[in-house]
């Protein structure tokens, strides 16, 4: 090796091979940042992944390497592109009745004693706790107005929350593309949700339903306003993001936010593990029912 090639700084070996230099060092300062400001855990094989969906922001950005976005997203200037970020790498994928057996369990098994309370005065309290677009919280809605159409007179609420501002925004107006209303059922469709003249191809969720819910930004790994509890608690497929510590610090927080025999509705590949997993008891396919109170 001659003395001026010893001297050359050697680049690193790209990650992922592209238009960006993404190196090794990249990807681990990236993950750091979504582990710390999500919870989310992104391992080595989602790579390629995060350098395709951040490509774009570096190119909208006008910056040509990633050590230079990282740079960025954690300088004091960075909240802004952080946020970017985070709604660049997390999957917001939702769909109306997503798995429907939650709703048709929702139907006949919690709701029946809850809204015969509320016709005497008591509160129904329902939280989906990672709502993205708005899809799970206007499916419980729908659910709801099919049993007590008046509840917009009763006091029931359904408060619906996600980390990412741009999903709160679009849940909040209540506006869809006809072609994500396939999994609501036909007759429900035809009473809550109404064509946009304005917007032709889009429909809005009708006033009764959206009137039930309260859409606000929250964080999961953050701390939680709430004090009052919650008759059942929707946190489906988001879990599956977080490792197995910041799983388990989840499902703990949730047992003291419901009374006893109230649900927990979670997604498909998830399960409850950890302190919790004591106090929760299987009540269908992915829905549990607190049975004890956590032990402190
Ligand atoms: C795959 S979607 C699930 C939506 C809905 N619950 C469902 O099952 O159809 C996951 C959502 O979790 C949100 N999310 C990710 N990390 C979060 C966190 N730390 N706190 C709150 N929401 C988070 C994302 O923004 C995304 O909208």
């Amino acid at each position: 090796m001659t003395a001026s090639a010893a001297l050359k700084p050697r680049t690193p070996a790209p990650m992922v091979e592209g238009e960006f230099l993404f190196t090794e060092d990249d990807f681990r300062k990236i993950a750091a940042m979504m582990h710390g400001e999500a919870g989310i855990a992104l391992h080595e094989t989602k790579a390629t992944l995060v350098y395709s969906r951040l490509a774009k922001r570096l190119r909208a950005l006008g910056l040509s390497n990633f050590q230079d976005y990282c740079a960025l997203v954690a300088g004091p200037d960075g909240l802004d592109e952080r946020q970017k970020m985070l709604a660049a790498l997390t999957t917001n994928v939702t769909r109306f009745f997503r798995e429907p057996h939650h709703f048709e369990h929702l139907r006949d098994k919690v709701l029946p004693p809850l809204l015969a309370a509320a016709k005497s005065g008591g509160k129904v309290r329902l939280w989906s706790a990672a709502c993205s677009s708005g899809q799970e919280p206007y499916s419980a809605a729908m659910t709801i107005l099919s049993l007590a159409p008046d509840a917009a007179n009763l006091d029931i609420k359904i408060l619906a929350t996600d980390i990412d501002p741009n999903v709160v925004a679009d849940a909040r107006t209540g506006i869809y593309a006809e072609s994500l209303l396939t999994g609501i059922p036909d007759d429900y469709r035809r009473r809550w949700t109404t064509p946009l003249a304005a917007r032709p191809g889009s429909v809005q969720i009708a006033d009764e339903a959206r009137a039930l819910i309260t859409f606000n930004e929250l964080n999961l790994i953050g701390d939680w306003p709430m004090k009052r509890r919650f008759d059942a608690i929707f946190c489906r497929n988001v879990a599956i993001y977080f490792d197995d510590e910041t799983q388990a610090r989840l499902w703990s927080r949730f047992a003291p936010l419901l009374p006893r025999g109230g649900r927990l509705y979670i997604g498909h590949s998830e399960r409850i593990a950890g302190p919790a997993a004591a106090c929760f008891e299987p009540d269908g396919i992915t829905t549990y029912r607190l049975a004890r109170e956590l032990a402190r």
